[in-house]
């Protein structure tokens, strides 16, 4: 079974490409939607939530053979940290998708947006040029884009078409041909942000780490019915995820009090 978690409804995206990618994969789900944004959180505080998130999933579920933290901001500033206190594999947007973003330039000019924090951390910068010490890197941190997503400014709306105009452009004439969404609540604007970057390549951080996740899901298992828990508003999620992720969606959110772990 994986533990997939999130700041909040972001980690759905790769819930979302989990489900199809998988069918069979047993899994649970954690959205800290009480404390949600994380990306502009300092490093301190963002350690000790994932660190709350990880205590609270491991306890709720002893049959969790991987966890995959489909938050481009705890994977780029708490990854670490997690590793070194928790003795199972976990699993980080970032790797992966400077994997894929590496393989898919053509120009060896790769973007990347995402939350102040990721920004900060560097991590994608520095996973890019590991990979390929002479790529061209373009940041551009994108803190409006978590907000906006929480409060439904997605389908198209106006506002949201806006905001992406303003941050992407210098991504678009920085001559990058490959954009990582290095936040898992982008995809739910992507098509916002293809518009603001056309002929730009996006890769989806959090597809991209399913597929690095996949191996650790156990060929033969009991399939569980996935259990989703929040910090807050379980009505509110599970309108959202049964947008996102179909008309088969019949679970409940449970709620969690995450700060007492
Ligand atoms: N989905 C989270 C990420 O990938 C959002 C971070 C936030 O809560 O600000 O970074």
């Amino acid at each position: 079974m994986i533990a997939i978690f999130d700041s909040g409804l972001g980690g759905l995206t790769a819930v979302r490409e989990l489900r199809s990618l998988l069918p069979g994969a047993s899994y649970i789900y954690f959205g800290d939607t009480g404390r949600v944004p994380y990306g502009t959180r300092s490093r301190s505080t963002i350690i000790k939530y994932a660190l709350q998130d990880m205590r609270f999933l491991l306890e709720v579920e002893s049959r969790i053979s991987a966890v995959l933290v489909a938050c481009g901001t705890v994977s780029s500033t708490a990854l670490n940290v997690l590793q070194e206190n928790f003795d199972l594999p976990i699993f980080g947007v970032v790797e992966p998708a400077a994997a894929a973003a590496a393989a898919a330039t053509k120009n060896g000019h790769v973007a990347v947006i995402a939350t102040s924090a990721t920004i900060a951390s560097g991590a994608y910068e520095r996973e890019l040029k590991r990979i390929r010490p002479d790529i061209t890197v373009t940041t551009k941190a994108c803190p409006l884009f978590v907000p906006l997503v929480e409060n439904g400014f997605t389908g198209g709306d106006p506002v949201t078409k806006m905001v992406c105009e303003r941050y992407l452009e210098p991504v678009r004439e920085s001559g990058a041909d490959t954009c990582i969404l290095g936040c898992t609540h982008y995809p739910l604007i992507r098509d916002e942000i293809a518009e603001a970057l056309p002929g730009v390549t996006l890769i989806d951080s959090g597809a991209e780490a399913v597929k690095a996740v996949a191996p650790y899901c156990p060929a033969v298992e009991e399939k569980c019915p996935p259990r989703y828990f929040v910090s807050d508003d379980p009505e509110g999620f599970e309108r959202f995820a049964s947008l996102l992720l179909g008309d088969d969606w019949q679970s409940r959110a449970e709620l969690v009090d995450i700060e007492k772990y």
